[in-house]
């Protein structure tokens, strides 16, 4: 399974920021966004990772991750020109997905919580998974409709009259068929290649499977400077309690098995004296003992 983080966009909402880079890099309380979309590629044992975005953003990710090998990843970048909607990650992506299976998560997406759902999804070798979580605001999302007995029916972007209120996040779980699904694909009235047309496309061929997101884990939206403040907190609160933190990537990397404790070490010694070298050097103490 090929992973793809789709990290670019205009990102008009966060003007003045928007003019220097994507939101993507901006603090969600100790870590640029990025790091929680990459942690939960990584959770679900994704090692080959394809970092889409724009001209401006893609030398930041370099700076940040490089080749992924500090990580034990593999991490390639591709360029999107302009915002030409969601689904062309799959097409910009083609030859990185080869004759695999491709997950896309969002850039600006948070999930943190038990990822148990994920994991199942990463199981199924065929067709393709998305997930419903339950929202206040689904005219903002792709809202998935069910039938009496509980299975999807529809998906709509954005609907001005949601038929349900259940929102599809931005991760989504693809067999191979999504490159030949989203070459064939149409741009919408707004100009887009539609992520929910791909989803459609799979319901068509009865290959959509939707899983209900509990209530248990939290989907955290970032697309506002609200929202980005509360995203910050929600994860201050919590790591400042716990003493651990979330999307902490090389602590993740070796709880994974991607790297030992040479190359774990290593990563710790380039870093500058600060809090976080201080936790990761503290994991690396407590793992020795
Ligand atoms: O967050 C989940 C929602 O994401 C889904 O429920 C919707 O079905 C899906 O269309 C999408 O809706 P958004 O309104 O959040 O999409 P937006 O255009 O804001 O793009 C999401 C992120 O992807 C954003 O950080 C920018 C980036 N992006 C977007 C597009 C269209 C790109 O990098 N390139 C693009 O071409």
């Amino acid at each position: 399974m090929k992973g793809i983080i789709l990290a670019g966009g205009a990102g008009s909402r966060m003007y003045p920021i928007s003019q220097l880079y994507s939101k993507q890099l901006t603090l969600i309380y100790d870590k640029p966004l990025i790091y929680y979309p990459v942690s939960i590629l990584m959770l679900g044992g994704i090692k080959d990772i394809l970092i889409i975005s724009n001209e401006e953003t893609i030398p930041f990710y370099k700076k940040l991750f490089g080749d992924g090998s500090g990580l034990g990843l593999k991490i390639e970048y591709a360029l999107q020109s302009a915002p030409n909607g969601i689904a062309e990650s799959f097409i910009l992506g083609a030859d990185f997905i080869g004759k695999d299976g491709a997950t896309l998560i969002l850039g600006d997406n948070i999930f943190y919580g038990k990822l148990d759902f994920f994991l199942k999804a990463l199981e199924r070798t065929r067709g393709a998974t998305v997930f419903g979580y339950r929202v206040t605001d689904p005219e903002r999302y792709g809202i998935v409709e069910f039938d009496v007995s509980g299975k999807a029916i529809s998906i709509e972007e954005k609907p001005s009259k949601p038929k349900s209120d259940y929102a599809v996040p931005g991760l989504y779980v693809y067999d191979n068929s999504v490159v030949e699904i989203s070459k064939n694909l149409k741009p919408s009235p707004r100009g887009e290649l539609e992520i929910t047309d791909v989803n459609m496309e799979y319901l068509k061929r009865g290959e959509l499977n939707v899983e209900i997101i509990s209530r248990g884990v939290a989907w955290l939206d970032t697309g506002t400077p609200e929202s980005l403040l509360q995203a910050s907190n929600f994860f201050g609160a919590i790591e400042d309690r716990q003493g651990l933190k979330v999307a902490c990537l090389e602590e993740i990397a070796l709880h994974m098995d991607f790297i030992g404790m040479k190359e774990f070490e290593n990563v710790i010694s380039d870093m500058p004296k600060c809090a976080y070298r201080e936790y990761l050097q503290k994991i690396f103490t407590d793992r020795n003992k």
